[in-house]
């Protein structure tokens, strides 16, 4: 092939993903588009492998007219991603209207709320680890949320039964780890984030709420391995429930990691001697998590040859109902002063500190 050529290709291809990127409407659907032409295996690579086969003499040319045109590309990502930034904040500033001559209600000033902090002790940990924090929206696709994390279309999970459903076909996220979909897409590997927040399921009884929290991990990098996973969240439980604190691994299964493990710790309330808050197991279930899928990493354009990564995914509600001895999840959400009172953590309350 001639130079010509190529530079004929390749900006054909520049020119129609710009005009790609100017027809979406969303921040989301402009990464997607970027990484369809410039990720690892976008369209742009593709023609770039007939560099190899080009005369010695035309490689260096080559390669700043490949240049060019990429950075043609995300140069017009970036300023789309800026307007489209820009219009979300017009919209929220049109829907809202400020009235700043009322008076402000008196506030009692209180504590922080025992889930905000057991996540901001969460994220202490692993940010200590050199884990990034990460967000992702609660109102979800079915592609994040099921699709891409290799769920099978009958799997059980997908069932309405568990799920919000929206009316325009999105979902109310049933977990976080969707975000781990979007970090890679948006980032690439490696990669290092956690990602605190809300997540929705249909169910409703003293533990289980159909609003509740969760922490995802997730860490995508060359060589790590399932030692990496276990020595990371030992540390993690050590460092959180105190020094002592045993841990073990169970075998268990999620469509998105393989081989995947549920983690215990040692009963913090009989010190493994049995009770009731252990089921007289002497064990209590703290996380789910394993080795990514290699098909998760493939979804997202990642070489599961040459990367591997772990993730884990745990429930805020539940560490902190351990941690702090609460029965009734629902306590959590019903901002009775007489139940938020009890964790004065400036007075300061008997945990472990992390
Ligand atoms: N998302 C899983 C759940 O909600 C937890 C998990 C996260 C498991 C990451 C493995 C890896 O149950």
């Amino acid at each position: 092939m001639q130079l010509e050529e190529f530079d004929a290709q390749l900006s054909a291809l520049s020119q129609e993903a710009q005009e790609a990127l100017a027809q979406t409407q969303r921040k989301e659907d402009a990464i997607v588009v970027k990484n369809g032409y410039l990720g690892r295996k976008g369209k742009m690579q593709q023609v770039m492998q007939i560099l190899r086969e080009l005369p010695n003499d035309q490689k260096r040319e080559a390669g700043q007219i490949s240049n060019t045109h990429k950075q043609a590309i995300e140069r017009a990502f970036l300023e789309r991603m800026q307007t489209l930034e820009a219009q979300e904040l017009e919209r929220q500033l049109a829907a809202q209207t400020l009235d700043v001559t009322l008076p402000a209600r008196a506030v009692a000033a209180r504590g922080e709320h025992p889930l905000e902090r057991v996540r901001r002790e969460l994220e202490e940990v692993f940010e200590r680890l050199g884990f990034d924090v990460a967000e992702g929206p609660e109102m979800e696709e079915d592609f994040y949320n099921f699709e891409s994390l290799n769920f099978p279309h009958d799997h059980p999970a997908r069932d309405m039964q568990d799920t919000f459903g929206l009316k325009d076909g999105r979902l109310l996220r049933t977990h976080t780890s969707p975000v781990q979909v979007r970090t890679m897409l948006a980032y690439d590997a490696p990669v290092k984030v956690i990602s605190p927040g809300r997540v929705y399921r249909v169910d409703n009884d003293i533990t289980h709420s159909p609003v509740f929290h969760q922490v995802e991990g997730l860490f995508v990098d060359r060589h790590v391995t399932f030692a990496d996973l276990k020595g990371t969240l030992e540390h993690f439980a050590k460092t959180y429930f105190g020094p002592d604190t045993a841990v073990r691994f169970r075998p268990s299964y999620f469509p998105f990691t393989e081989p995947s493990a549920e983690m215990d710790i040692g009963c913090i309330f009989c010190a493994q001697q049995g009770c009731r808050v252990c089921s007289q197991t002497g064990w209590l279930e703290i996380l789910g998590s394993g080795m990514v899928d290699p098909n998760v990493l493939t979804n997202v354009g990642i070489d599961p040859e040459e990367f591997s990564g772990f993730a884990f995914g745990m429930g805020v509600e539940r560490i902190a109902m351990l941690k702090f001895g609460v029965a009734d999840i629902r306590l959590f959400f019903e901002n009775d002063l007489r139940f938020l009172e009890q964790f004065d953590f400036e007075r300061g309350i008997d945990t472990h500190d992390v």
